[in-house]
C-alpha cells in the first residue's frame, strides 16, 4: 500500500482535506481565544484520524474535525468556553467545550488513549487485564469491527465490478486476500480476524505515532521562533502563486516542491523528539563502544536524555576501539555534541556543489533513528513523512505559532508505547486561512 500511487492519489488528498478542516477549526478557536493558548492535542489527534480513516475507508469515513468545525459555530454562545487568566498554574489558557464527534472517531481516539495509559502504568498486564473486560472499551471495539465489516463488504462489491482497481486501503486488503486465496486454492477469508486486525492496526498505530509526532511538532515550532520565520519565508518563496492568490498551497504543490528548509525542519523535529524506542535483541555477543553486550540481551535506544541531547560520556577518550570504523563511516555526518539539544534545521543543510542551488537538504548530514532502521524499520515511514510534510507546511503557512506561557510549554512526557507530551497547547495568530 505504500506505493507512489496510493500515497499520491489516496493518502495525500485525505491528509490535505483533514488539515484544511483543522485550519478552519483553529481559525474559529483562534478568534475566541484572542491571543490566549488553547489545548491542541485532541484537535491534532482527530485531524490525523480523519486522514487515516479516509485513506482506509474512502468517502464512507466520517470526519471528526468537520463535525467540530460545524459545532464550533456555537462556541460563541456556549457558556462552557472559559478563560483561566487568573489561574497561575494554567497560565493564560482558553478552554473550549469538549465537542462529541462520531462514534467511529471517538472509539479510535479512546482506544488510543487507553493504549497510552496501559503502556505507561507500572502494572501494564494488570491494567490490560481490566481494560479487556471494560464494557465501554468492548463496545468501542465492536463499533470499529462493525465499521470494518461494512467497509470490507463495500470493497468486495467495488472490486467485483468490471475493470475495478483497488483505491482505498480496504480495497487493497481485499484484493490481496483474493489473490492469496487463489494462489493457495482456498476460499477467501475477507472477514477473518487477521484481515480485520490488520486494518485496525494500520489505523490505530499509524495514527498513534503520527498524532504524537505532530503534537511535538507544534511545540517545537512555537518554541523556535527564528526557525519558524525562516521556514515561512522558505514556503512563501517556494509557492509564489499560492502567495499571490492568498491561498494555502495545494497538496501536489507541497509534495512536489523542493523546499530544503521544510525537509530540514521535519528532520529536526524527528531528531529531537523521537517517540518510539527502537528495540533489538542481540543474536550474538556484540561489542559496542568497547563493552560487550551478551547474546540474547534486549537493547533499547534511548529517545531522550544522555546520548540524544548531550554526550553520555566522552566517547573520544573512552575505550571505543570497536566503534571507530562506524564513527568514521563517511555516509553520515556527525552532530556537534555541544549543540545536540538545540533545534537547528540548518544542521541538515549543506551548500550545493558549485553553489548554484544554494543550500540543499542533506538527509545524511546528521543522523536520526526516529523510524528505526533495517528490515524491521518503520513500514509506514513514507506515509508518515507525507503526513508531517503536509501538516507542517500548511499550518506554518496559515498561522503564526506564538510561544505559550511557560506553564503550558515544557518537554515533559508520558513514556508509554509512544512518548506523549504532557502539554500540547498552541497560541495562534491567523496569517492566511483561505482554501485553494
Ligand atoms: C511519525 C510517525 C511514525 C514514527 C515516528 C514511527 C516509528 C516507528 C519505529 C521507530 C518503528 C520500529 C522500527 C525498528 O525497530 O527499526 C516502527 C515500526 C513500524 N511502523 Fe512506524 N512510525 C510512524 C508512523 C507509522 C505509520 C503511519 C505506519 C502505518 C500506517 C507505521 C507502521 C509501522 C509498522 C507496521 C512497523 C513494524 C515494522 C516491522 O516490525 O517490520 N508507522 N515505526
Amino acid at each position: 500500500m505504500m506505493t507512489d500511487q496510493y500515497l499520491d492519489q489516496v493518502a495525500a488528498p485525505a491528509i490535505y482535506a483533514a488539515n484544511l478542516n483543522l485550519i478552519k477549526l483553529w481559525a474559529a478557536k483562534e478568534k475566541l481565544a484572542d491571543g490566549r493558548a488553547f489545548s491542541a492535542f485532541r484537535d491534532i489527534e482527530i485531524c490525523t484520524l480523519d486522514a487515516m480513516l479516509a485513506m482506509t475507508f474512502g468517502t464512507s469515513a466520517p470526519s471528526g474535525t468537520q463535525i467540530q468545525v460545524e459545532k464550533s459555530a456555537h462556541f460563541r454562545s456556549s457558556d462552557k468556553c472559559h478563560s483561566d487568566d487568573g489561574n497561575k498554574k494554567n497560565g493564560n489558557v482558553f478552554t473550549f467545550p469538549l465537542v462529541d464527534v462520531d462514534v467511529l472517531t471517538e472509539s479510535f481516539s479512546k482506544i488510543q488513549r487507553s493504549v497510552d495509559w496501559t503502556t505507561s502504568t507500572l502494572f501494564p498486564s494488570l491494567v490490560g487485564w481490566f481494560m479487556r473486560r471494560n464494557p465501554i472499551l468492548i463496545r468501542r471495539f465492536r463499533n470499529i469491527h462493525a465499521f470494518i465489516h461494512q467497509s470490507i463488504d463495500a470493497s468486495i462489491q467495488h472490486l467485483g465490478e468490471q475493470g475495478a482497481v483497488p483505491r482505498v486501503g480496504t480495497d487493497h486488503i481485499v484484493f490481496r486476500e483474493k489473490a492469496l486465496s487463489e494462489e493457495e486454492d482456498r476460499p477467501p477469508r475477507f472477514h477473518s480476524s487477521a484481515v480485520r486486525d490488520e486494518i485496525f492496526g494500520f489505523i490505530l498505530f499509524g495514527n498513534h505515532t503520527t498524532r504524537t509526532t505532530l503534537s511535538w511538532a507544534v511545540k517545537q515550532i512555537a518554541d523556535n521562533q527564528i526557525a519558524q520565520s525562516r521556514l515561512r519565508e522558505a514556503l512563501k518563496a517556494s509557492f509564489p502563486s499560492a502567495m499571490k492568490q492568498g491561498r494555502v498551497p495545494t497538496a501536489s504543490e507541497i509534495q512536489s516542491a523542493r523546499v530544503p528548509y521544510l525537509d530540514a525542519t521535519i528532520e529536526e523535529i524527528l531528531r529531537l523528539q523521537p517517540i518510539v524506542e527502537v528495540g533489538r535483541s542481540t543474536v550474538h555477543d556484540t561489542p559496542v563502544l568497547g563493552r560487550v553486550i551478551p547474546k540474547g540481551t534486549i537493547v533499547l535506544t534511548l529517545n531522550q536524555g544522555a546520548g540524544v541531547m548531550y554526550p553520555l560520556y566522552d566517547t573520544n577518550t573512552h575505550n571505543s576501539h570497536s566503534s571507530q570504523p562506524a564513527k568514521r563511516w563517511e555516509s553520515y555526518g556527525t552532530i556537534d555534541e555541544d549543540t545536540a539539544h538545540i533545534f537547528a534545521p540548518e544542521r541538515w543543510l549543506t551548500m550545493s556543489e558549485n553553489h548554484a542551488e544554494g543550500h540543499v537538504f542533506n538527509p545524511t548530514a546528521c543522523y536520526c533513528l526516529a523510524f528505526g532502521a533495517g528490515v524491521r524499520g518503520c513500514w509506514g515511514r513514507r506515509l508518515a513523512y507525507l503526513q508531517i510534510r503536509l501538516f507542517v507546511a500548511m499550518i506554518v503557512w496559515s498561522y503564526e505559532f506564538q510561544q505559550c506561557p511557560e506553564s503550558l510549554s515544557g518537554y515533559q512526557a508520558v513514556e508509554g508505547i509512544v512518548r506523549v507530551p504532557d502539554n500540547c497547547f498552541v497560541r495562534l495568530k491567523t496569517l492566511s486561512a483561505r482554501e485553494p
